[in-house]
């Protein structure tokens, strides 16, 4: 089984890289975080969003594996379903979900919501969408499971959560889920029970002894993972590489390729340190540039220079084996690109991610030329090959995949095995 994961701070691209490679493999399965997520795919003129659903919806004979470490709301899983049989797409034969994968209730919405507005200043930047409350019940043994849909007692299991809900929101003074919500919901839910579900720990055990190709597709990126993200402003779920053995049931040494997927630049969305963060005219062209607003929330996106102490702790934490560099186009025109090296901290030069980025840490750059236009057909500026080299030799894995539009056709597959 091969890897896919976001080697920053989410929204790298992986949908794209998914939908590119995803004839390679037979199954493509999804292992943590929920809806959340945005996954932009664009081919044909037409742009898809995925949240729940994995990336390989669109290729005919590729199965969609919904795995155990996932959270479903019933609710935004059917409407994207609904958004994509609008579009001619046939989830419904091509999808699998784990029977072991977490429901988000709309109580663990309201509670997501109070519990950033209790926050304050402090607060994490939640999607709101319920994901850590979902999680929280999954580790304090309190949640409810896609299998317990079928169970004669699913009212009565239902109820009790909510009301262990409404004890904690009244903590909060928050008035708790809309009686139309929780409607919405158990309608959704009577949906939800109609689709394939599966053991997916024996499905994908059965599929790689057959052979099958199986590629995970993480969510959110390396830096908002629950350990090794800058916690806690981080999402809930381990977004590493081993979070796809956890959230698949498949054993480490199962595990082949791991591609990291990160942007030519930065972005963040949400709170936390970002410390190679532009807060100018440059950050600003490069958010305008590259469209930098959250795919699921709308939210502008935090803009900065590429951090190449972050990258290699991506690279280390995950294994990673080859690296995508996406939206290499946006910084076109820009005459200076600047890559942060190492960090400065407390008048030291420090080159890997310490136990805290938040305060007293200054980015330390090289500068490097830019390279005008990525649009012709010609061979990649030599600049943008400069760019690459610097990165490569600086973690030491190749960079396979170029990405220079939101295209599937925009998408250069480089032979490389010069690493440094
Ligand atoms: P949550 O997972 O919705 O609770 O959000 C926690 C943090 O992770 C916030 O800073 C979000 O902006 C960020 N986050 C969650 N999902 C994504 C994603 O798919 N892309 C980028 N950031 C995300």
């Amino acid at each position: 089984m091969d890897v896919l994961l976001g080697a920053q701070w989410g929204d790298e691209g992986k949908g794209k890289v998914v939908d590119v490679i995803a004839p390679r493999y037979e199954v493509i399965a999804r292992f943590q975080g929920g809806p959340n997520a945005g996954h932009t795919l664009i081919f044909e003129g037409q742009k898809h969003v995925l949240h729940t659903i994995p990336s390989g919806v669109f290729r005919a004979g590729t199965v969609n594996l919904v795995g155990n470490g996932v959270v479903i709301d019933p609710v935004i899983f059917l409407k994207e379903v609904r958004n994509l049989e609008a579009a001619g797409v046939d989830v419904r034969s091509s999808l699998l979900i784990s029977r072991r994968a977490h429901l988000i209730l709309p109580t663990h919405r309201a509670l997501d919501a109070a519990s950033e507005l209790d926050k304050g200043k402090g607060k994490i930047g939640s999607t709101l969408k319920g994901i850590g409350p979902t999680y929280m019940d999954k580790t304090g043994r309190n949640g409810l499971r896609v299998g317990d849909l079928v169970r004669t007692d699913l009212l009565d299991r239902y109820k009790a959560l909510v009301r262990k809900h409404e004890r904690l929101l009244s903590l909060y003074d928050h008035p708790g889920a809309t009686a139309e919500a929780e409607k919405e919901w158990l309608d959704a839910v009577a949906q939800l029970r109609t689709f394939n579900t599966v053991d997916c720990e024996h499905y994908l055990d059965q599929a790689l002894r057959e052979g099958k190709h199986v590629l995970a597709e993480g969510a959110q990126g390396t830096l908002l993972d629950i350990d090794f993200g800058t916690y806690p402003f981080v999402t809930s779920s381990n977004t590493i590489s081993a979070g796809a053995c956890t959230g698949l049931g498949v054993a480490p040494n199962r595990i082949g390729t791991v591609t990291g997927i990160f942007k030519a630049y930065c972005t963040r969305v949400g709170s936390g340190p970002f410390p190679t963060e532009l807060n100018d005219a440059t950050g600003e062209r490069i958010r305008t540039a590259g469209n930098e607003f959250g795919s699921t929330t709308g939210r502008p996106r935090r803009c900065g220079w590429l951090d190449l102490p972050a990258l290699r702790y991506a690279v280390m934490v995950n294994g990673i084996t080859e690296l995508a560099m996406m939206k290499a186009d946006v910084l076109n025109g820009i005459d200076t690109i600047r890559i942060c090296t190492h960090y400065r901290i407390d008048g030291r030069n420090v080159d890997r991610m310490p136990f805290d980025i938040t305060e007293g840490i200054e980015p330390e750059y090289i500068d490097m030329a830019g390279w005008g236009d990525t649009s012709s057909d010609a061979e990649l500026p030599v600049q943008l090959q400069r760019y690459i080299g610097t990165i490569e030799a600086a973690v030491g894995v190749p960079i396979t995949i170029v990405s220079l539009g939101p295209d599937r056709k925009e998408t250069i597959l480089r032979e490389v095995a010069h690493a440094g």
